[in-house]
């Protein structure tokens, strides 16, 4: 606070607000000082002869234009009844105003999170797989035409490539082209990256997120997850695929699912099937949800293609690894791969994937 008069460079109405509001502020600091030297704090505002209010009321309202008088005045006043207010109640006057406890409004709700649905899905997905002594892994979402592609035995320009519409990163032409980076489209780079770095036996389950050039709609969506899973071992055959894909449908949907393979096509896998559960709304009966079929498909599969394993084999003697473990002649697999999103779906009976991406608590609370 300065005991200088201040200077008010002008009578329009916003800068006697902001030059009172100053002076206010002055009185509420100087105010701290009032509680124990009341006398002081009369002195500097109240003196008769030295009190800032009566030097600065002068120096206004003496150059003041006459239409200016009146609200000097009013905010003089005002001024006053906050310097006697500090000289009533001293204590009182010096913190800002504490608002009275209104015990009538709504209490705050703290609202506790929850896991999204989408991930309880996956949890519940992989803790099946875990009872069965499988563990996690994880690999990046930027990930390189290598491990995306080509160890997985899509050839370069081969059309199964198209049926992935991958998010190219860009400026990645001056690269070799396994090493260019995109999306990555399916969690099954996560295997070869498993493989290099580790002998089998090996029983994997891989949870994440991937990303494709896909417009939004109701059943699709740019950014989904999936969870994968590979199993390698001297002596891995299709009937264990079957046997642990049918108590894992079992143990996501209830005892009473069936499961049937059909024939279908993945470069990685030889050969390859699509997983169908029984519809889990009609029991298999027919009903809207499986199209009238009593059947749901839900996941890709197969037996590990020698050619992974020799890519495998390939990378890991070009890092210096020990390249014997993975020869197809010793080992097989099954690998296989689903749709979170879907899932979630079946399971929660939801209709549109955009609500899980929505943020609309009215669709996430019913999850709490
Ligand atoms: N990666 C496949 C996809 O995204 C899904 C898949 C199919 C994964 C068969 C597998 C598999 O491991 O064996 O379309």
């Amino acid at each position: 606070m300065s005991d200088q008069i201040p200077h008010l460079p002008a009578y329009d109405e916003a800068t006697l607000d902001l030059s009172f509001a100053v002076l206010e502020e002055d009185v509420r600091v100087s105010a701290a000082a009032a509680a124990s030297d009341p006398e002081a704090f009369r002195l500097l505002w109240l003196g008769r002869k030295q009190g800032r209010l009566k030097l600065i009321s002068e120096a206004w309202l003496k150059s003041a234009p006459a239409e200016a008088r009146k609200p000097l005045g009013i905010r003089f006043n005002q001024l006053k009844e906050s310097i006697e207010r500090v000289l009533a109640a001293p204590a009182a006057a010096t913190g800002p105003a504490v608002p009275a406890l209104d015990v009538t409004l709504p209490g705050l709700v703290r609202q506790p999170g929850i896991p999204h649905p989408l991930l309880t899905t996956m949890d519940r997905i992989v803790e099946v797989f875990h009872h069965l002594g499988y563990s996690t892994e994880l690999g990046p979402q930027v990930e390189s035409d290598f491990y995306n592609f080509e160890a997985l035995n899509f050839p370069e320009n081969h059309p199964a490539r198209d049926t992935q519409d991958t998010l190219q990163i860009a400026g990645q032409a001056s690269k070799p082209s396994r090493d260019r980076l995109l999306m990555r489209t399916h969690t099954s780079p996560v295997q070869i990256r498993t493989m290099v770095a580790q002998a089998p036996p090996l029983r994997i389950v891989i949870p994440g997120k991937v990303h494709r050039n896909d417009a939004a709609d109701a059943t699709h969506s740019p950014i989904f997850h999936q969870v994968e899973g590979l199993c390698v071992g001297p002596d891995i055959t299709f009937s264990d695929l079957k046997g642990t894909l049918d108590h894992a449908m079992r143990a996501l949907f209830g005892t009473g699912v069936k499961t049937r393979f059909f024939p279908s096509f993945f470069p990685f896998t030889e050969p390859s099937a699509d997983v169908q559960i029984s519809c889990i709304f009609c029991g298999g009966a027919g009903c809207r949800k499986c199209k009238h079929s009593g059947w749901i498909e839900l996941l890709g599969c197969g037996m590990v293609d020698p050619a992974v394993f020799q890519a495998v084999t390939g990378e890991r003697r070009r890092l210096g690894l020990d390249d014997t473990p993975y020869d197809p002649a010793r080992v097989s697999g099954f690998a296989f791969g689903m749709g979170v999103e879907r899932i979630a779906m079946i399971l929660h009976g939801v209709s549109d994937i955009g609500y899980f991406y929505s943020g609309d608590m009215r669709f996430l609370e019913q999850f709490a």
